[in-house]
């Protein structure tokens, strides 16, 4: 038994639908479902008896605490936060709330619990690589031992989470493995995100706002990729130690536009909007926008011999074609419709939009 927190998100979603598929253990799904949970993500497991979904808030110690006692996990994975930047910037607040409160919250439980707990114990805590700042674009890539220089409300916030997570493996210790992780991409995003907003305005013929000049250089991984890399880390990975997970797919955003574009154009060669590339438009600049990301996964290749198996360019023409191919997910999103869809299938009422 495992506990995951924040798996009815988009990368939480993909680590169970894979375990699921994968392990023959069961799964406890902790998910407070804000806006960006979703369990239509988790529709093709709704059915499997090894899946428990409890929908609790990561602050709510007492619950978690309840809860780790009743099913004693052999792992905590920890996906729940606050994750988007921009929101981050306009309303920083639940972001200090979730991912500095709420993993504080989530390692007292354990702390409150481990009396009880297995050897085998393993708290997987997953970061980002916005915990490292801005780096020079011609800049090497930086290793799990780089400086921590956070330079937004959600990077900050996720920053201050891996300092506590740090400081119980030293103080308590936590048996514990942190992994950060590149920009993601893949189905079930939210479309608040660069390459689901794109595909999404683009597939509605409304502008594709890029910030500032769009030089700013991201490290894209396919998610399935991700989740992979992070069940390796939790079967292998050595307690007390980072690892990077990133793929090299190096690009800027505006590359990264012209390349969904391009694709749209090719899959929609019906579209009154061809070609999509017109849609494009510089916006302001966003604040504290950092210009690059770039980290080095040698660490987790040679200790756990993972590598991506998705190239950027087969990841991309799947994901454009998962959004075409499920227009009716994206539009209950977009439409908050998701939320009934949740009461209908699962009858509950108390569920927050
Ligand atoms: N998406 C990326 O590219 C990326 C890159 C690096 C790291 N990460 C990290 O990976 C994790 C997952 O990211 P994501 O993109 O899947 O995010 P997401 O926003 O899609 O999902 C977050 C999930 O956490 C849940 N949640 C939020 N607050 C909660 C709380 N207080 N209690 C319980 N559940 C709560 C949400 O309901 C949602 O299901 C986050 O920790 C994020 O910082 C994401």
């Amino acid at each position: 038994m495992i506990v995951v927190t924040g798996g009815a998100g988009f990368i939480g979603s993909e680590f169970v639908r894979q375990w699921l598929a994968t392990e023959s253990s069961e799964l406890v799904n902790i998910d407070k479902l804000t806006y960006s949970g979703n369990l239509e993500n988790l529709a093709s497991v709704s059915g499997n008896s090894r899946h428990h979904f409890v929908q609790a808030d990561i602050v709510e110690q007492s619950v978690i605490e309840q809860l780790l006692h009743e099913r004693q996990p052999r792992a905590i994975v920890h996906f729940a936060a606050e994750s988007h930047v921009d929101r981050s910037i306009h309303a920083p607040a639940d972001f200090i709330q979730t991912n500095i409160c709420g993993t504080f919250r989530l390692l007292e439980a354990v702390r409150a619990w481990r009396g009880t707990a297995s050897r085998e114990f393993r708290f997987v805590h997953i970061s980002t690589d916005e915990v490292f700042g801005s780096l020079p674009l011609k800049a090497a890539q930086i290793s799990e031992a780089a400086a921590y220089a956070p330079g937004n409300p959600y990077a900050a916030s996720k920053a201050a989470a891996d300092h506590l997570v740090r400081a119980y493996i030293r103080t308590y210790d936590l048996p514990a493995v942190i992994v950060h992780c590149c920009n993601n991409y893949g189905p079930f995003q939210f479309p608040e995100k660069l390459i689901p907003l794109m595909i999404a305005r683009g597939l509605a013929g409304e502008s594709m706002p890029i910030y500032g000049d769009g030089l700013h250089e991201r490290d894209w991984l396919h998610v399935s990729d991700a989740a992979r890399a992070i069940g390796l880390v939790l079967a292998r990975g050595r307690i007390g130690e980072s690892y990077n997970i990133a793929a090299g797919h190096a690009c800027s955003n505006l590359q990264m536009v012209c390349m969904l574009c391009d694709l749209l154009d090719e899959l929609r060669p019906q579209s009154p909007y061809r070609p999509h590339r017109q849609l494009i438009t510089h916006v302001a600049e966003r604040p504290g926008h950092d210009r690059r990301y770039a980290l080095n996964a040698d660490k987790i290749a040679q200790e756990l011999g993972w590598r991506p198996q998705i190239s950027l360019r087969e990841g991309l023409r799947q994901t454009v074609e998962w959004y075409l191919g499920n227009q009716a997910w994206l539009e209950n999103v977009v439409s908050g419709r998701y939320r009934q869809w949740i009461a209908d299938n699962y009858g509950w009422r108390n569920i927050r939009s």
